[in-house]
């Protein structure tokens, strides 16, 4: 069964606190938060101020996937406003293992994004250091875009990498998620789900996260 985290960029922001609520009573695991700059990417979303409220209405996991450039600015303002995991875009980060150090040091689990077009053997050398692996399957910045279906192997690839070493990293997947492709997404060895469109978009958001779980 895969790690739910629905993403509330795609949530209305006018309600957000029912988003939480629906988020808390429905069966997801974690609340993926997605801060963005317009620089890295080509949009603005919301930074730590928000994180701060929405942490406070939820004991879920808080699941911080940052899009910006020099996130070791922004850190320990991520770890005020409750952040669980912090997640940092290795295209981003010249001094990678510093960041991800910093985020440990901090208490944070730590998260390393890649892009589509960034190879998986690019982490080789800091698998051993990180808690988990975002596989993007659109090119960061928007929602409800399509997924990419070359990630797919990308997913099994980071999976024989993990398994051959035995390491706890876990693989997320995010991008254009639904519930036509997150069985195969599974059967390609993802252990997280983000899902933004799929769920706030969808006539009964909690009945679709029930189903993603079912898979
Ligand atoms: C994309 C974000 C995603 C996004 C996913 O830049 O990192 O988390 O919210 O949205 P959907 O599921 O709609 O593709
Ligand atoms: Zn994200």
């Amino acid at each position: 069964m895969a790690i739910v985290a629905p993403s509330l960029l795609a949530a209305d922001f006018l309600k957000l606190e029912q988003a939480c609520t629906m988020l808390n009573e429905s069966e997801a695991d974690w609340f993926h938060l997605d801060v963005m700059d317009g620089r890295f990417v080509p949009n603005i979303s919301f930074g730590p101020m928000i994180i701060q409220f929405i942490r406070k209405t939820t004991k879920k996991f808080c699941d911080v996937h940052l899009m910006i450039l020099e996130p070791e600015k922004y850190t320990e303002q991520c770890k005020e406003a409750g952040a669980d995991q912090l997640t940092v875009h290795i295209e981003a980060c010249p001094h990678l293992h510093r960041n991800i150090q910093l985020i440990k040091s901090l208490g944070m689990k730590a998260g390393v994004a890649i892009n589509p077009h960034t190879p998986v053997n690019s982490l080789i050398d800091i698998l051993q250091d990180i808690d988990l692996v975002c596989l993007m399957s659109v090119n960061p910045g928007f929602g409800a875009q399509q997924f990419i279906p070359h990630s797919l192997s990308k997913i099994r690839e980071l999976r024989k990498l993990i398994d051959n070493w035995n390491l706890p990293v876990k693989i997320e997947v995010d991008g254009g998620v639904s519930l036509e492709n997150a069985g195969d997404i599974i059967a390609a060895g993802a252990d997280v789900l983000v899902a933004g469109n799929t769920v706030f978009k969808s006539a009964d958001p909690k009945a679709t996260i029930a189903q993603l779980k079912k898979l």
